[in-house]
């Protein structure tokens, strides 16, 4: 296994290894399965468990991921559970560099963590959902506006539509009607210019030379994230199960 593997390509590179070594039997969620067409039932072990009777589902932590303490901080997510983090690092450097308040660092910091930790698909609603106990209303909807704003073009900051989407998406894509109903609320808001502020500092600043150490953001962090002293996960929020999942991924039940 390699440094740049992603979360996914390690947990399978291991699994093989694992199941062969342990007696323990891995049913990927409903999520993992559709992303992978395959609309079986994810939930029939009973073929696994005639090959193997002493084997058992995950219930537990995941050997194939690093451990987690007991009581995860934010950082611990970064090192342990995200997935390559050098984008949000850099947004997070590049707002500094732009003078924005120390939140809007914060804020760009982990515009993007719902994609690197668990999910793509309106990366921006699930990623502001995950950290709202903990961060100033400002800083949540700014991330969750930054879903959006993307897609259009401001001028008064000099920003475009991006040509990476052209080229993921093609010329010709059309954003969701939601999106545009979005867009409609956001423009007008008191906050529209800090959720702008996230996309002007996102699109530019990927530099695949710049290394960027998350230490350099701890004390923002420490400043601005309020970090529950039962571990995220574990403080009975509304999003603790979402952390949760994120500890133990592929837990059964
Ligand atoms: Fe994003
Ligand atoms: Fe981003």
């Amino acid at each position: 296994m390699t440094d740049t593997m992603t979360l996914s390509q390690r947990a399978d590179a291991l699994e093989e290894k694992m199941a062969r070594d342990l007696d323990y039997i891995v049913v990927k969620s409903r999520l993992h399965s559709w992303a992978e067409g395959d609309m079986s039932s994810p939930g029939s072990v009973v073929p696994q468990l005639k090959a193997n009777p002493n084997a058992r589902v995950l219930m537990g932590d995941d050997p194939r991921l690093p451990a987690m303490p007991e009581k995860p901080t934010l950082i611990d997510f970064f090192k342990y559970r995200f997935g390559p983090s050098a984008h949000l690092l850099q947004s997070a450097r590049h707002a500094v560099k732009n003078g924005l308040p120390e939140k809007m660092v914060l804020a760009c910091l982990l515009h993007d963590i719902a994609g690197v930790g668990f999910i793509r698909g309106d990366h921006g609603y699930w990623g502001a959902q995950l950290v709202e106990p903990y961060v100033d209303a400002e800083v949540t909807w700014a991330i969750r506006a930054h879903q959006v704003l993307r897609f259009y073009a401001d001028e008064s900051v000099g920003y475009e539509y991006p040509e990476a989407y052209v080229t993921l998406f093609g010329a010709d894509y059309e954003t969701d009607p939601y999106i545009d109903e979005d867009y409609k609320r956001m423009k007008n808001h008191k906050w529209y210019m800090s959720g702008r502020m996230i996309t002007v500092n996102d699109i530019y600043s990927f530099d695949p030379n710049v290394h960027v150490e998350l230490e350099e953001f701890t004390d923002i962090i420490g400043r601005n994230f309020r970090q529950p002293s039962q571990g995220l996960g574990f403080d009975n929020s509304p999003v603790a199960h979402m952390w949760r999942a994120i500890i133990r991924p592929a837990k059964y039940l």
